[in-house]
């Protein structure tokens, strides 16, 4: 079961997320979905009602847990399971870190999502740099923290690789292309 967009606006509006989250979800969505039908027509197995729904309800929890402390990830999936969105939380799940063993010859939804939030700064298109740069600064506080976020990073960047040599596009044309 996979809620449609009408009923992902109206869960995230009832979900009293802040106005600067909902841009930003609104934004990954589009990316998302580019890239999805793209990727379609490259001959990829990608479900766009999927994408769609976890792009726009990724970060549904992230506005109660900047005061909780929780992992908005782990919580967001819990929600969307508990509602008979089992694959949406899945998507959802895997928005930060990717979980183990992904195809390398095909795409999955988890990995659009997770790019493409990567790609949205706020609610603006940047390259992974941009995005990273942006990130050390506000959360790097340590050594820990950095080393964290260079990890991640360096997944996304095979993710970029992998998306990217099969569209014949440069990355960087994202921003002029949507
Ligand atoms: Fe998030």
């Amino acid at each position: 079961m996979i809620p449609s967009r009408e009923e992902c606006l109206s869960l995230m509006n009832r979900h009293g997320m802040l106005e600067n989250i909902v841009s930003h979800s609104l934004e990954v969505a589009k990316v998302a979905l580019f890239i999805s039908v793209e990727l379609k027509k490259k001959g990829q197995k990608i479900d766009l009602g999927l994408v769609e729904a976890a792009s726009l309800l990724h970060d549904l929890t992230k506005t109660e847990c900047l005061k909780t402390k929780d992992d908005h990830a782990r919580t967001g999936c819990q929600v969307l399971k508990e509602m008979g969105y089992e694959r949406v939380g899945d998507v959802v799940a895997q928005h930060i870190w990717l979980g183990e063993g992904g195809d390398p010859s095909c795409i999955s939804e988890e990995e659009i999502v997770n790019y493409a939030d990567k790609r949205v700064m706020h609610d603006q298109i940047v390259s992974l740099g941009e995005r990273f740069n942006d990130l050390k600064a506000r959360y790097g506080m340590n050594q820990k923290a950095m080393d964290y976020l260079e990890r991640l990073q360096k997944e996304i960047y095979g993710i970029e690789n992998k998306i990217f040599l099969i569209l014949q596009i440069d990355p960087n044309a994202l921003q002029q292309l949507l």
